[in-house]
């Protein structure tokens, strides 16, 4: 199956993060940042793995930000859809991770298929990555 992973990430840990997916899934999985992901990418996906840090008080990586206004029904309906991202619990725990909410209720709300929890990475991602392996393959 073809799985596209687009992430949103400003310091490099979501990055870091689809990187270690992208390694689990092998040959199948293709990784883009969503600053050049184009809807055409997405539409040509049977399964997509989006990504985001959380900034501000519990809002989106700026990136992301941006590229969300493009989900639609016409984009994501029928697609399979998981989200992971990069946060800090201690330092906000009431907003730890909240932009995968954030994603994952946008992207069931035009129609996408949730295939599995969302993967919240405390911290350094290489600290997670067996965490972060395990998600990955429970996809397989
Ligand atoms: C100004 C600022 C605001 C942040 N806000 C949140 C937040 O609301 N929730 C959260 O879980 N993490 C928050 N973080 C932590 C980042 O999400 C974390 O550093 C993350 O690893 C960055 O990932 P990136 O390099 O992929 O952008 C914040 C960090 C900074 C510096």
């Amino acid at each position: 199956m073809h799985t596209l992973i687009v992430y949103g990430s400003t310091l490099g840990n979501t990055e870091r993060v689809a990187d270690l997916i992208a390694q689990a899934l092998g040959d199948q999985a293709q990784t883009m940042n969503v600053t050049d992901v184009t809807t055409e990418d997405i539409a040509a996906a049977t399964r997509i793995l989006f990504g985001s840090s959380t900034w501000g008080d519990g809002e989106l990586q700026d990136d992301f930000e941006v590229f969300i206004d493009h989900f639609s029904e016409a984009l994501l309906q029928g697609k399979e859809v998981a989200v992971f991202g990069c946060g800090d619990a201690q330092s906000y725990p009431d907003e730890f991770c909240s932009a995968t909410d954030i994603i994952r209720e946008r992207a069931e709300s035009c129609g996408a298929t949730i295939v599995a929890e969302n993967l919240r990475v405390d911290g350094e991602p290489d600290d997670a990555e067996e965490d972060i392996t395990a998600w990955a393959e429970a996809l397989l």
